[in-house]
């Protein structure tokens, strides 16, 4: 039998999602061009140690973050995979400060472009998934984008994605039709649909947050933790599961495989941050294909696609996955903002632990 036969592949997907819609040509180009720089990046972390890329560089990013040498690799693969092809007119990233500015050799073209080149780049020296994440917007093609035009609400992206660096390397994205997933053939090169039309169940019996921050939360996520932790024996009737992987982009992959709840709320550790998670090439993208495989995006107090940005690395609170969990979340926020919930006081804070519970008060708003 032809393995080839009977196979979508990337572009010919990209070429019957797109027909007949306004810039469709020079979107799929783009989008071709991403994955071209992604199957650069799935080479390169393959490698792991092999390839001497693994470990920190003497530098931080804008975010204060340490770079990994990864991460600047990845960068640059992007870039110099996108910047050449006349499709954008200019790109933000994690890992610059400033948008980069399209060089005066190459035409300029109608799109931006926001990535972030490795999401959960802590995990690649213990060779853990991590994942490029990008979103496309529309820019007048005349003039040079400045950091303003990058600030457009999450609903007004054309295009978003991801990709996986797993045990396989998979693209999963939308163009606003669905969310798909493509698993590249390694040896073929080329990307396949595998999993078209990805949906997301509404409800789950399974949540993901960092609890190692839980004294730092909000009430509400207090709340709604305690609960799934409760189990069958709680007010939530059920037992639940738990998962952390450090790396947002397997824990959203997760979900849209199988379902579940993705948390990042906001928490006073850092009391300068609203949230750990950036609104442009994270948090945005993310929800797009979250919700367009029928899951809902929020802050816990409303839909991240709706937000306004008013700076390139904004920091948001997200809370993602299965609608009516989701929906449960902002439930317990507006309760909460309200002052109708039960004065909620975490079993971390009861009189027999560590904690004293004036501490909780005092660090959960
Ligand atoms: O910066 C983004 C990120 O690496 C996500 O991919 C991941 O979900 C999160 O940070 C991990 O955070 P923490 O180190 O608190 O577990």
């Amino acid at each position: 039998m032809n393995m080839q036969s009977g196979r979508t592949t990337l572009s010919k997907f990209l070429i019957e999602q797109l027909r007949g819609r306004d810039d469709g040509a020079d979107l799929g180009a783009l989008l071709v061009d991403v994955a071209a720089a992604v199957k650069a990046i799935a080479a390169m972390t393959a490698k792991g140690a092999l390839g001497g890329v693994l470990g920190a560089l003497d530098a931080r990013n804008v975010q204060g973050e340490t770079q990994k040498k990864l991460d600047v690799l990845a960068n640059d693969a992007i870039i110099q995979g996108c910047e050449w092809g006349g499709l954008v007119a200019g790109m933000a990233s994690e890992e610059l400060e400033a948008p980069y500015a399209i060089p005066a050799e190459f035409k300029r073209g109608k799109f931006l472009l926001v990535f972030d080149p490795l999401d959960g780049s802590s995990n690649t020296d213990v060779n853990v998934s991590v994942g490029t994440i990008f979103s496309v917007l529309r820019h007048e093609p005349e003039a040079a984008p400045a950091e303003a035009d990058f600030l457009q609400p999450g609903s007004r992206q054309v295009a978003a994605g991801y990709a996986i660096y797993g045990p396989a390397t998979m693209l999963v994205l939308t163009v606003g039709a669905g969310t798909h997933g493509f698993t590249l053939d390694r040896e073929v090169g080329n990307f396949i649909l595998t999993h078209p039309q990805l949906a997301i169940p509404e409800d789950s019996s399974e949540f993901a947050i960092n609890t190692s921050n839980e004294r730092f939360w909000e009430p509400p996520v207090q709340r709604y933790v305690c609960e799934c932790k409760a189990g069958r024996s709680g007010e939530r009737g059920r037992d639940f599961n738990m998962r952390w992987i450090a790396s947002m982009v397997a824990e959203v992959h997760r979900i849209l495989m199988r379902g579940g709840v993705f948390l990042y709320p906001k928490d006073t550790k850092d009391p300068g941050k609203p949230g750990r998670l950036r609104l442009l090439y994270e948090a945005n993208p993310v929800a797009l294909l979250i919700e367009q495989a029928g899951g809902y995006a929020s802050t816990g107090r409303g839909r991240i696609l709706e937000l306004e940005p008013g700076a390139l690395h904004q920091r948001v609170p997200v809370m993602l996955g299965s609608r009516n969990e989701v929906a449960r979340l902002e439930r317990y926020h507006a309760e909460h903002d309200r002052g109708d919930d039960q004065p909620f006081v975490s079993p971390l804070f009861n009189e027999r632990s560590l904690y004293r519970p004036e501490m909780a008060l005092g660090s959960g708003k």
